[in-house]
């Protein structure tokens, strides 16, 4: 298929998975995977943005994810806390906008300070918008998205009959920004594990059997080429 007759999904969400996998079939621990992951992502960023995605969301660390092992955790934390610290410098030099979505509330402090500087920082960026979900899980974010409404009603800043789609969206983590086109989880697994439950109402999904640290530019224009195959459908309308 010719490269510029594609039509590029604006949004692309991605379920990184597989590292522990990659790391074990090197006889090498699980954390291995979880660093070659996260240097995968960021080639995937500037590729993303280079063939015309405009958002790009990637789910990080689950609000399941905290049963692991805790030398696990850690060292996800530790990649993580790397990443927050030190991608202001990268994310001005690309033009991106960071958002970190999930409950920031349960996170370290330094890591939450990180986070709102990084935000702050690249707030008026115009090129890639990039979302990273880091304590999330759909049920919890929709959770808190009615708390947050129950709340505004109880301060009567609102009434139960305004609340529609549009108004709920607002309280969601990803107020503002559109419903991803495309899902792609990597690794073969065919499930969403808690990711992004309301936003993928009408999303197009993608299960490669690639496993995330052996994602790459061709994997991610292969994703690109089955969306274009899909006929897109709303209430049975194309
Ligand atoms: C995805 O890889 C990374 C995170 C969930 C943080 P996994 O760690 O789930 O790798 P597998 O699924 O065990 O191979
Ligand atoms: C989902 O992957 C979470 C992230 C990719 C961050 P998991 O590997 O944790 O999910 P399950 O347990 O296989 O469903
Ligand atoms: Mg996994």
């Amino acid at each position: 298929m010719e490269e510029k007759n594609m039509n590029i999904p604006n949004h692309v969400a991605i379920i990184l998975d597989g590292n522990g996998r990659w790391a074990k079939k090197r006889k090498m621990p699980r954390n291995y995977g979880h660093t070659q992951g996260s240097k995968v992502l960021e080639k995937i960023c500037e590729e993303a943005y280079k063939i015309g995605i405009k958002y790009l969301t990637v789910y990080a660390f689950s609000t399941e994810n905290w049963i692991r092992p805790k030398e696990e955790v850690d060292a996800l934390m530790k990649l993580l806390r790397n990443y927050l610290s030190t991608s202001i410098k990268t994310s001005m030099k690309n033009n991106m906008k960071v958002r970190i979505i999930g409950d920031k509330s349960a996170l370290p402090e330094d890591m939450q300070e990180s986070i709102r500087k990084l935000e702050e920082a690249t707030v008026n960026n115009s090129g890639l918008h990039f979302q990273v979900a880091i304590n999330y899980g759909g049920r919890d974010e929709i959770i808190r998205a009615v708390k947050a409404i129950s709340q505004d009603i109880k301060m009567n800043k609102m009434d139960i009959n305004d609340i529609d789609v549009t108004v709920f969206e607002r309280y969601l983590d990803t107020a503002d920004i559109p419903d991803p086109d495309l899902l792609i989880r990597t690794s073969g697994e065919v499930r969403l594990s808690n990711f992004l439950l309301w936003q993928l109402a009408y999303t197009e999904f993608y299960f490669p059997e690639v496993l995330w640290p052996d994602f790459n530019k061709e994997e991610l224009w292969k994703a690109v080429e089955y969306y274009n195959g899909r006929k897109r459908k709303f209430g049975g309308v194309s």
